[in-house]
C-alpha cells in the first residue's frame, strides 16, 4: 500500500501529496522509501521541472513513525540507513517547493528543509521534538536549521523541542511565505509553475550554486558562480530569452 499520491497539476509540475491522515502523515519506513524512490525517479523525467511536496490540508507530517522506532536498537536504526533514504532529495538538481499546513515535525520539518522553498499556511507548526521521546533529529534537523536560522534559534528548537508558528518560522528565514492555510497548495503551484516556465538549465545551476556555495568559503562561491553564469552563455535559452527581451515577446525556452 502506497501513503504517496502523484499529481500533475500542471505541464512541469509534480505534486507528491503524503497520504496517512489516521497517523497525521508520519513517515514510516514505506513511506521514506517512496519519497526517495519518487526523487530518484523524478530526478531524471524530462517532464518534471519542479517539485512540490505536500501533506493534506490538516498536517504535513508529525515526523518519524514512531511505534516504528519505539522498540529498535541502534544497529537496527544504523541499517535502516536514513542517510540514503534523503539523498535523493538532497542531490535532485530541480527546485522543490514544500506545501505545508499544520504540523511539520521531528523529520516532517526534515523534509520540508530538504526544500528549496517553503510556503506555509498560517496554522502550521515547525518543529524538532525528538529530545522530547530520547532521541535527536536525524534527518538533517541540526544541520539545516543552524545554517537556515544561525546558532541561537535552531539550538532552542533543538534543545526544548517546542514548536514555532508559521509567522515566528517566517521571521527567522524557515518559510519562504505564509498564507492562507486554503491558499497553501495553490500558492505552491503557482510559483512551481513559473519556475517550470524558466529556462531549466539556468534554474539548475542556480539551484546547484546556491547550496553548494553555502557549504564553501565566499570567494569559492563566488568562483562558482561566475563559472555556472558564463557557462549559461553557451545555452540556446540564454539566446532565446535575450533575444526575446529585445524583441519585445515571450521567450520560449526549450531547455537547450
Ligand atoms: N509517529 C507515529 N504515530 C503518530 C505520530 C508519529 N510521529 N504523530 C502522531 N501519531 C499518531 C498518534 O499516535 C495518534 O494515533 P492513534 O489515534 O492511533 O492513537 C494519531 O497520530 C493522532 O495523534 P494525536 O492523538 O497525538 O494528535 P494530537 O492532535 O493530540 O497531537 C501532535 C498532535 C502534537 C503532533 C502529536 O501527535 C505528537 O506529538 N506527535 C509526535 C511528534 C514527534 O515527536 N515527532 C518526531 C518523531 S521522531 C523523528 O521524526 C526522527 C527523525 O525523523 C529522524
Amino acid at each position: 500500500m502506497s501513503f504517496i499520491t502523484i499529481e500533475k497539476p500542471a505541464i512541469g509540475v509534480t505534486l507528491l501529496k503524503i497520504n496517512r491522515p489516521d497517523a497525521l502523515n508520519a513517515l514510516n519506513n514505506q513511506i521514506k522509501k517512496d519519497i526517495s524512490e519518487h526523487f530518484n525517479s523524478l530526478s531524471k523525467d524530462p517532464e518534471t521541472m519542479c517539485i512540490i511536496i505536500a501533506g493534506s490540508n490538516k498536517v504535513f507530517a508529525a515526523g518519524a513513525d514512531i511505534k516504528e522506532f519505539a522498540e529498535k536498537g541502534a544497529a537496527e536504526i544504523a541499517l535502516e540507513n536514513g542517510r540514503a533514504v534523503w539523498q535523493p532529495l538532497r542531490q535532485c538538481s530541480k527546485p522543490i517547493i514544500a506545501a505545508v499546513n499544520g504540523y511539520a515535525l521531528g523529520g516532517g520539518c526534515e523534509l520540508a528543509m530538504h526544500a528549496d522553498i517553503i510556503i506555509a499556511g498560517k496554522n502550521a507548526k515547525f518543529g524538532q521534538p525528538e529530545i522530547k521521546i530520547g532521541i535527536m533529529a536525524g534527518a538533517g534537523g541540526t544541520q539545516n536549521l543552524v545554517r537556515t536560522v544561525g546558532k541561537f534559534k535552531a539550538m532552542k528548537i533543538l534543545l526544548t523541542g517546542e514548536p514555532i508558528d508559521a509567522m515566528e518560522a517566517y521571521s527567522m528565514g524557515l518559510a519562504s511565505e505564509v498564507v492562507d492555510d486554503d491558499q497553501v497548495l495553490i500558492r505552491a503551484i503557482d510559483l512551481a509553475k513559473k519556475i517550470a516556465n524558466l529556462p531549466p538549465i539556468a534554474i539548475r545551476h542556480t539551484k546547484e550554486v546556491v547550496l553548494a556555495g553555502s557549504d564553501t568559503t565566499l570567494e569559492a562561491g563566488i568562483l562558482l558562480e561566475r563559472k555556472a553564469f558564463e557557462l549559461l552563455f553557451d545555452t540556446e535559452d540564454q539566446k532565446e530569452g535575450m533575444r526575446a527581451f529585445i524583441e519585445k515577446r515571450k521567450p520560449n525556452f526549450k531547455g537547450k
